[in-house]
C-alpha cells in the first residue's frame, strides 16, 4: 500500500517508482554507468542499494553525443528497487534534471503511470534480422529492436565487431545472435538464414542495412568497384529477401525494410554515382516486391536516410560539408543514428500494417516528395 502511493506521488513528480528488487536483477545489472549515459539519469544497484548517477560530461564512453533520457534508460526496464524510502531522494533528482521526459522514462522502464495505458514493447519476441548491424545505423537499429522486445539476429561481413557490439547488447540483456555474413555472398545469406532459424525460429522482419559507399570519381571508376557496390548494395537486398521468404510464407507474414538514401532524390556532387544509382535501386526493389509479395502479407518499405552521424561519415566527410547538410536541412540539426533506428521500429511494428512500397525520407527536411 505504501509502495503505490509512493508510486502515485512519484509519477505526479515526472518520474516513477520501481518495484521490488530480488538478487537475480542485482547481479545481471551490476554498476551500470553514468559515463555511458552522459547528462542524463543512470539507475544503478550494488549491494542492495540503489544509486543514481549524474553525469557532467556530454561525450558517452563511445565517442558519441548523448541523445537524451531513452539511451539513458537503455536496460532499465527490468530494474528494482528495494523500497520506497531510497526512491524518494531519487524522484527529487530526476524532477531537476531537465532532459528527462517522463512518459519516455515510463516506456522505457514498463511502468504504469497513473491514467496511463500500460506500455508495451512493440516487439515483443518478434524475430528480427538486421544485416550490417555492427556499427553505424545497423547497430543503432539492433539496440532499437532489442529495447523494443525483439530477438536480434545482427550479421555483419566484419565478425569480430559484430561480436562486440552484440556482447555489448547482451551484457544489457539483449537475445541476440552474432553473425558473420556477406550480403552478396548466395551461400553465406543462407548459412544465415539457417541458424537464424535454428536459434530463434521462424524470422519476422528482415532489414536490409549492409551497405557501402566508397567515393570514386566517375571517370576513375573501375567495373570491379562498380560491381562491388551493387552487389552489397543490390544484390544484397534481393538475396536476403528471397532467403527470409519460406519463414515469412510459413508465419503467413513479414516485414522487410530496405536502406536506401536521399542522395537519390537531390543527386549529391560527392563522386557517388556509383552508389546513388545503386540506392535508386533499392527503391525500384522496394516498390515492385511490395506488389509482388502483397498477397502474401508481407509488406516492403524502404527509408532514404539523410547526412547521419556515424563513424562511417567522419571518414569521408569534412566538418564544412556536414554543416552545408545541415544547412540544405528544414530542421538545423544532425540526424542521429536512431532516428533512422525508431523509422525502422515503426516499419517493423504492426503499427505499420497498412504501409508498403513507401519509401521514408529521414532526413531533417532535405528532401521532399
Ligand atoms: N550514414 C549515412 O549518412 C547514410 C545515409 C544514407 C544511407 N545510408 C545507408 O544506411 C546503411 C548503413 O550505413 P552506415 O552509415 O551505418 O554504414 P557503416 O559503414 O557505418 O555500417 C555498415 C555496416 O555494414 C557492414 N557491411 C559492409 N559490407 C557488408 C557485406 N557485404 N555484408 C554484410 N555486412 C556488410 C559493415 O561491416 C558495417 O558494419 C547503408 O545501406 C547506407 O548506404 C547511410
Amino acid at each position: 500500500m505504501l509502495n503505490r502511493i509512493v508510486e502515485y506521488i512519484g509519477a505526479w513528480c515526472g518520474f516513477g517508482l520501481l518495484p521490488r528488487m530480488d538478487k537475480d536483477e542485482t547481479q545481471r545489472l551490476p554498476e551500470q554507468g553514468s559515463a555511458r549515459w552522459p547528462r542524463a539519469v543512470a539507475l544503478s544497484i550494488a549491494h542492495q542499494e540503489t544509486r543514481l548517477h549524474v553525469a557532467e560530461n556530454e561525450q558517452s564512453a563511445r565517442g558519441e553525443k548523448c541523445e537524451g533520457v531513452a539511451h539513458s534508460c537503455w536496460g532499465l526496464h527490468s530494474l528494482r528497487v528495494p523500497n520506497p524510502f531510497t526512491t524518494l531522494p531519487l524522484l527529487i533528482e530526476c524532477r531537476r534534471l531537465k532532459e528527462i521526459h517522463s512518459s519516455d522514462v515510463y516506456t522505457r522502464m514498463g511502468l504504469r503511470r497513473p491514467g496511463m495505458r500500460q506500455p508495451m514493447h512493440i516487439l515483443q519476441n518478434q524475430v528480427c534480422v538486421v544485416t550490417g548491424a555492427a556499427r553505424g545505423i545497423g547497430r543503432a537499429i539492433a539496440e532499437e529492436f532489442v529495447i523494443e522486445g525483439a530477438r536480434v539476429v545482427a550479421a555483419d561481413i566484419d565478425l569480430p565487431e559484430m561480436e562486440k557490439t552484440a556482447e555489448e547488447l547482451r551484457r544489457r540483456g539483449a537475445e541476440i545472435l552474432p553473425l558473420e555474413v556477406d550480403v552478396s555472398d548466395e551461400a553465406s545469406v543462407a548459412r544465415m538464414v539457417k541458424m537464424a532459424g535454428d536459434k530463434f525460429g521462424a524470422i519476422d522482419v528482415l532489414v536490409n542495412n549492409a551497405g557501402i559507399y566508397p567515393r570514386h570519381k566517375f571517370e576513375e571508376t573501375t567495373l570491379e568497384q562498380w560491381e562491388r557496390v551493387q552487389s552489397v548494395n543490390v544484390r544484397g537486398c534481393f538475396l536476403c529477401s528471397r532467403a527470409v521468404l519460406p519463414s515469412f510464407k510459413q508465419q503467413g507474414k513479414g516485414k522487410i525494410i530496405n536502406l536506401s538514401s536521399v542522395t537519390f532524390w537531390v543527386g549529391q556532387p560527392a563522386n557517388l554515382v556509383h552508389y546513388i544509382a545503386s540506392k535508386g535501386g533499392v527503391i525500384g526493389f522496394t516498390r515492385s516486391l511490395a506488389h509482388d509479395l502483397g498477397g502474401l502479407n508481407i509488406q516492403v518499405n524502404a527509408i532514404s536516410p539523410g547526412g547521419v552521424e556515424t563513424e562511417e561519415e567522419k571518414k569521408y566527410a569534412t566538418p564544412e560539408q556536414v554543416a552545408a547538410v545541415v544547412a540544405l536541412q528544414s530542421l538545423k540539426r544532425r540526424v542521429s543514428p536512431r532516428d533512422i533506428a525508431r523509422t525502422t521500429v515503426f516499419l517493423a511494428s504492426s503499427d505499420s500494417d497498412i504501409i508498403t512500397g513507401q519509401t521514408i525520407n529521414v532526413d531533417g527536411g532535405w528532401a521532399m516528395h
